[in-house]
């Protein structure tokens, strides 16, 4: 959809002219995963795939949402904004601008929104990420909330996104979908510490290597049940190593550390969470580093053993990811594959050679279907910037 397109589209929708039109991007992980509800660290690109808002003023005093690609609207009056049932798309709008209005931010006009994404559909490159981020961007101008440092002011974004995710969609997550989406820059990644919210663009300029995005488009997809049960049992991680060595983040032990603590996890599954965290944590740094020293190699090495961990450990692959990194480590040319995001289903990026690109969709697409009967999607990942206003 072209920005004239979605202008058209938002005409026919209301009868108006839109105001303002604003992009946010979703995300795709290259490694540090399942660390950033744990106080570490993470590594994100945001793409140049994400969510459109065309918004206009109406006299009504009431909040319209309407989609090019969810057949349902809604109307919401000014004075009843709350969560919406029965998993209402617009509760990932809704819920941004209930928080803006609650840090300060003054809502004194109904309004009519527009909404387009192409990210794909239950694909986990954050598709509702995105949405929020380009909500809590057109809405803290509308209110009157930006913050002046542009640099903290994308941070509150992300901050609004997470607690939207908290609040009205249910899922306890980390910050690190909705940082990608606020604070991304074209060809770099984001290395986020998660407790502190530091963070540094790192170039992702790789000589005749691609990112591959492959989609599962597994019918499994990561439940708010089953991420918070991690999140819930790395809370008993932390409580039990606690005992002996007081930590408020299991992102806080280095592997040594793990030798000397594992010990005082009485609870097995809470046990192999820890691990993998740990375990991430360190390979996220020690990724990082190969990456600005031009050891590629070495980081796809790492993010193999990502997924190792992801599937061993803290079992959120599934037979699907699994099929599509297996099958990927097979073909000569791939550096590493792994499953991103929340896992059960949605996607794996590779790093793949140019060369090899063809070859490893052939063979990865054959091998997946033979395994699962489902045919996978592959797209060559271009790293774009983070939210903008466009109009
Ligand atoms: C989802 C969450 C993120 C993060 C990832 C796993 O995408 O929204 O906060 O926890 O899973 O790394």
């Amino acid at each position: 959809m072209t920005t004239n397109e979605l202008e058209l589209a938002f005409e026919q929708a209301y009868g108006c002219k839109a105001e303002k039109m604003y992009f946010a991007p979703g995300r795709v992980n290259l490694i540090g995963e399942h660390t950033d509800y744990n106080g570490g660290c993470v590594f994100p690109c945001a793409l140049s795939f994400g969510a459109w808002l065309l918004i206009a003023k109406n006299e009504d005093k009431e909040l319209r949402f309407r989609s090019l690609n969810m057949p349902q609207t809604y109307e919401i009056p000014l004075d009843a904004i709350k969560p919406q049932p029965d998993r209402a798309w617009c509760n990932y709008a809704l819920g941004c601008i209930d928080i803006i209005a609650r840090r300060g931010g003054k809502l004194t006009s109904g309004y009519n929104l527009l909404y387009y994404g192409n990210v794909p559909a239950g694909a986990g490159l954050s598709s509702s990420a995105a949405m929020e981020v380009v909500t809590a961007r057109a809405f803290t101008e509308e209110m009157n909330y930006v913050l002046h440092d542009d640099k903290a002011y994308r941070t509150e974004l992300a901050k609004i996104g997470q607690a939207c995710e908290h609040e009205y969609a249910g899922v306890m997550c980390g910050i690190m979908d909705q940082f990608a989406s606020a604070q991304g820059k074209k060809d770099h990644a984001i290395y986020l510490n998660c407790d502190t919210l530091e963070f540094e663009h790192v170039p992702v300029k790789l000589e005749g290597i691609k990112v591959v995005i492959t989609n599962t488009h597994s019918p499994h997809h990561l439940d708010s049940g089953a991420y918070n049960d991690r999140v819930r049992q790395c809370h008993t991680a932390v409580e039990q190593i606690s005992k002996v060595h007081p930590i408020k983040f299991l992102a806080e032990l280095t592997p040594d550390d793990w030798k000397e603590v594992e010990g005082s996890i009485t609870d097995p599954i809470a046990k192999k969470r820890a691990r993998h965290v740990v375990g991430e944590v360190a390979r996220t740094a020690e990724a990082v580093e190969a990456l600005k020293q031009g050891k590629i190699e070495r980081f796809g090495e790492l993010m193999t053993a990502s997924h190792v961990s992801l599937r061993d450990d803290y079992e959120v692959t599934g037979p699907e990811l699994d099929a599509l990194a297996e099958a990927a480590w097979q073909v000569t040319g791939v550096l590493g594959s792994r499953m991103t995001g929340g896992g059960f289903g949605g996607c794996t990026v590779s790093l793949v050679r140019d060369e090899a690109i063809d070859q490893f969709k052939a063979f990865v697409g054959a091998e997946y279907e033979k395994k699962t009967g489902l045919k996978a999607d592959f797209y060559v990942a271009e790293i774009g910037d983070g939210v903008m206003r466009l109009l």
